[in-house]
């Protein structure tokens, strides 16, 4: 039998601060269920709190939940180290991924395969360093690698390159997707995917994540500009604001805040915009509408 709960993540009344201010809430109760095979957008303002969702829901050590629960194949997720959680198949491709400057490409994506591999309560008879037990082999490794750099399309010398060491905005959001690509997540949250992306990187990140969706992976698409949206499709699009879920809708509510910028979405849910105008504006970056032509 299958459950309903092994089909959809639930959020509910999350609140997340700091760590090292646990009194000043950044997250003010957010409930959200994303059910399997659906990719829910979460648009909001610089400062709403995006980040620090996608933070929270994979456990940095940065954020304490103050309240609420997130489940997920039955467990509350929030009990759970990032490690157990990226077991659980969780994955986050980071805003800001880091450099590690010594590690290859190659290797890291590797390691984290087969840590994976061994599962939530790491099999004993699974040794991930040894591809005759339960290893992925050498030769499977590097056919997986070259189907999905080509799917990214990476050149050859990228997986020998060191994580992130000197890569542009563009390689470090692919080296991201590729690690999707590679940890087939049944979970990805994507924390600004398309910042940085020049109009063609965008289309090839875009085909990438397209590729990859399937019935068995919900998706968690968090972005500040619709452009996004307008090469991969959400079902649903919810506005994040002061740490709330403000509002909700279809795609046409990513075209209305295109339109109009967060301002009279935020009045009408009766949060003062703090910030500027400007700031809250969704501007048309002009590659997309170049594109749009
Ligand atoms: N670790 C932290 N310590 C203190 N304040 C933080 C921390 N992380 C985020 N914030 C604050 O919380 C708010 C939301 O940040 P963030 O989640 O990064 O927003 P977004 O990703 O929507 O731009 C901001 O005001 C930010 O300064
Ligand atoms: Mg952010």
């Amino acid at each position: 039998m299958t459950d309903a709960n092994d089909r959809e993540l639930v959020i509910r009344d999350l609140r997340v601060a700091p760590a090292a201010n646990p009194e000043h809430e950044i997250l003010k109760g957010i409930d959200l269920t994303i059910r399997k095979g659906e990719t829910h957008a979460i648009m909001g303002p610089n400062g709403s709190g995006k980040t620090t969702l996608s933070y929270a829901l994979m456990g940095h050590p940065a954020y304490v939940v103050t309240s609420g629960e997130v489940l997920w194949k039955g467990r509350n997720l929030l009990t759970l180290s990032a490690d157990k959680r990226a077991r659980l198949g969780l994955f986050l491709a980071f805003q800001y991924p880091t450099a590690i400057p010594g590690l290859s490409v190659a290797s890291f994506i590797r390691s984290a395969l087969n840590a994976k591999l061994q599962g939530l309560d790491k099999n004993p008879d699974v040794d991930p360093t040894d591809a005759t037990r339960g290893g992925i082999s050498m030769l499977d490794f590097r056919r997986r690698m070259r189907e999905k750099m080509a799917l990214l399309r990476m050149e050859d010398s990228f997986a020998t390159r060191y994580v992130n060491e000197g890569f542009s905005g563009g390689e470090k959001k692919r080296l991201e997707m590729l690690q999707m690509a590679m940890l087939e997540p049944e979970f990805a949250i994507l924390d600004e995917t398309d910042s940085g992306l020049d109009i063609d990187a965008l289309r090839i990140v875009a085909e990438g994540v397209n590729a990859q969706l399937n019935p068995n992976m919900g998706v968690l698409l968090i972005t500040h500009y619709q452009r996004l949206l307008n090469y991969i499709t959400p079902d649903t699009v919810h506005v994040l604001a002061a740490g709330r879920i403000v509002t909700s809708g279809g795609k046409d509510l990513a075209l209305r805040l295109e339109e109009e910028g967060y301002g009279p979405i935020l009045r009408d849910a009766g949060i003062e915009a703090a910030a500027s105008e400007a700031d809250l504006a969704v501007p048309q970056a002009p590659e997309a509408a170049v594109a749009a032509r």
